[in-house]
């Protein structure tokens, strides 16, 4: 029987997908279920035919070119950003990446929801203070948030994602939903293009940034960008931390210029700045975009496809480098 494939499983999967990618590889897992650092991940690359790896390992231009001679020839990402992985460099020597799009789409748009929801009416605000034993009780001017039925939902970034966000707050809150995108495209049956970034932040009651990070959008949302929009605006983030300046963001809330954030993704994770932990205004959540048992088994059955095809010698269907 020909050998299998070597493939290092960077970090704890759900049993059912550790268990079909043992069925059709060599895995080597992780039980410990600890991150991986430069050094291991070196090795990875070295030892292993293929490496799965997820958001929390950092296969920058060094990692990749430290890993000389490598034996892996694909690395397989567990998510649809792939920012942490170089993927010029990958390129560059010959090495696969994929990723797995689709399939966390509705999951991360409902985080997303969650907190429009959370920030505009406050709800973060009330449950630590409730927890924390200081609910005066009821009163008719407590902890008063925004009504979003007619406000306005600006989207930046029009993919996936975005869509399925501006389905939600169209057809469940009955917002009015503008957008911006790298590729222009038309309005659709919920949302309409803004003339630009510019003119989405000012006209917009909730921002909710979707765009990929690259060099192009990194701290897209910075200061200026943040005085652009309305004092009582709401900024939320669930793609990635280095699209939004968080010291910036932190000011912003402080000063009140806009009225309050919610953030699942952050620059330096899990570092999150505490110039943000320790405001009111702002609601933290622990990268949970895509966080379903069904959805996590989803990404792992697809990075096992982009696998299974190319051992099979054929193209990966989500190949992104
Ligand atoms: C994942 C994500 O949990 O897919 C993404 O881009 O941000 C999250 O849904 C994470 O990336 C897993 O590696």
């Amino acid at each position: 029987m020909p050998s299998r494939p070597i493939v290092v499983v960077t970090r704890r999967l759900p049993d059912a997908v550790e268990r079909r990618l043992a069925e059709r590889f060599d895995v080597r897992l992780n039980p410990s279920d600890t991150a991986l650092d430069a050094v291991a991940l070196t090795a990875a690359l070295q030892d292993a035919d293929g490496v799965l790896c997820t958001v929390t390992d950092r296969l920058t231009a060094e990692v990749l070119r430290a890993a000389s001679p490598r034996r892996a020839r694909i690395v397989a990402n567990f998510g649809v950003g792939y920012n942490h992985v170089d993927v010029a460099t990958a390129r560059a020597l010959g090495l696969v990446v994929t990723n797995t799009p689709g399939v966390l789409t509705e999951d991360t748009a409902d985080v997303a929801l969650a907190l429009i929801l959370m920030a505009a009416r406050r709800l973060g605000e009330g449950e630590r203070q409730l927890r924390a034993g200081a609910w005066p009780g009821w009163s008719p001017t407590h902890l008063l948030g925004m009504s979003l039925g007619g406000r306005t939902l600006g989207v930046v970034g029009y993919g996936r994602i975005g869509q399925a966000l501006a389905r939600r707050a169209r057809l469940g809150l009955g917002m009015h939903v503008r957008f911006v995108t790298r590729t222009p495209r038309p309005a659709d049956d919920v949302a309409s293009p803004a003339e630009s970034l510019d003119a989405l932040l000012a006209e917009s009651d909730v921002v909710s940034v979707h765009a990929p990070a690259t060099a192009e959008t990194r701290h897209l949302i910075d200061a200026a960008a943040l005085g652009r929009m309305q004092r009582h605006a709401v900024l939320v983030n669930t793609a990635r931390g280095d699209l939004v300046d968080e010291e910036a963001l932190a000011d912003a809330l402080r000063r009140g210029t806009i009225a309050a954030a919610g953030l699942d993704v952050y620059e330096r994770e899990p570092r999150v700045p505490p110039a943000l932990v320790g405001l009111e205004n702002v609601v933290l959540l622990p990268h949970l975009g895509s966080a379903t048992d069904a959805t996590r088994q989803a990404m792992g059955d697809r990075a096992l496809a982009n696998l299974a095809a190319f051992f099979d010698g054929a193209e990966p269907p989500d190949r992104v480098a």
